[in-house]
C-alpha cells in the first residue's frame, strides 16, 4: 500500500446485501472504488451489530484493493491478531473504546497492518496530538458510530486542525458518516483524502445493476474536484 493524498472513494459494506458480500464487493470495485471499508460492530461500543474475524477472513479473497476495517469494538486489543490473520490492510480503533490508544496502535503495526484511529464527533483533535507518528490514518466521524445513513454532522474546523497537525507526516485523514456529493467537497476541501460512503454509493443500486454504484462513486469524487460527472 502506497502513500498518496488523491482523493480515495471507500465503500462502506454496511450498505451492501448481507446475503451476498463477495458480489457486492466485486462490484463496487468494479465500478471504482478505491478501498473497501468494512465496519465491525459489538453491540457494547455501539448499539449495532455486525459481523467479526471469520467473516472480514472470508471477504479478503473478494478485496483487490485495501480492506479498511473500523473496528467500533471495545476492548480492541484480544482481537487485533485475528483481524491481522484476517488479511485487514489497515486496522482503525476507536481513541475512546479504551486508555490505552497508544499500545493499541503499536501492536496493529507489530501486527503488519497500517494502523488507524476514529475520533468520534464528541473528540477533540488534539487527542491525537502525541499518536501522530504511531499512526497511518485518522478517521473522523460525522455521524455517531453505529449506523449508516445518518444525517452528517459538520467537522470541517477538526479536519483543518489534523491536516495541520499532521505536517508532511504520511497520515492519511478519513471521513466516516454522512458523505454525498453535497458533503464530500467540504471534507476534501478541508484536506481529508479518505472518503467513506454506504448509503450514498448503494441507493438505487444492486449487484443487477452495479452501474448505479458507478454513477454514485463518480457523483462523490466528481463533487472533490468541483466538477459534476
Ligand atoms: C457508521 C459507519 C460508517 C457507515 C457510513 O458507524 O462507521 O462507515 O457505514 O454510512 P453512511 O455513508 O450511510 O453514513
Ligand atoms: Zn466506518
Amino acid at each position: 500500500m502506497s502513500f498518496d493524498r488523491k482523493i480515495k472513494i471507500a465503500p462502506s459494506i454496511l450498505s451492501a446485501d448481507f446475503a451476498n458480500f463477495g458480489q457486492e464487493i466485486r462490484a463496487i470495485e468494479a465500478q471504482g472504488a478505491d478501498w473497501v471499508h468494512v465496519d465491525v460492530m459489538d453491540g457494547h461500543f455501539v448499539p449495532n451489530l455486525t459481523f467479526g474475524p471469520q467473516a472480514v477472513k472470508a471477504f479478503r479473497p473478494h478485496v483487490k484493493t485495501v480492506m479498511d476495517v473500523h473496528l467500533m469494538i471495545a476492548p480492541v486489543d484480544p482481537y487485533i491478531d485475528a483481524y491481522a490473520d484476517a488479511g485487514a490492510d489497515v486496522l482503525t480503533a476507536h481513541i475512546e473504546a479504551g486508555p490505552h490508544i497508544h499500545r493499541t496502535l503499536q501492536a496493529i503495526r507489530a501486527a503488519g497492518m497500517k494502523a488507524g484511529v476514529a475520533l468520534n464527533p464528541g473528540t477533540p483533535a488534539e487527542a491525537v496530538a502525541h499518536l501522530l507518528d504511531l499512526t497511518d490514518l485518522v478517521c473522523v466521524m460525522t455521524v455517531n458510530p453505529g449506523f449508516g445513513g445518518q444525517k452528517f454532522i459538520d467537522m470541517t474546523a477538526k479536519i483543518r486542525s489534523l491536516r495541520s497537525m499532521i505536517g508532511d507526516r504520511p497520515v492519511h485523514i478519513e471521513i466516516d458518516g454522512g458523505v454525498d456529493p453535497a458533503t464530500a467537497p467540504l471534507v476534501a476541501e478541508a484536506g481529508a483524502d479518505v472518503l467513506v460512503a454506504g448509503s450514498a454509493v448503494f441507493k438505487g443500486g444492486s449487484v443487477n445493476a452495479p452501474e448505479v454504484y458507478g454513477e454514485n462513486i463518480r457523483k462523490i469524487r466528481a463533487a472533490t474536484e468541483g466538477t459534476w460527472a
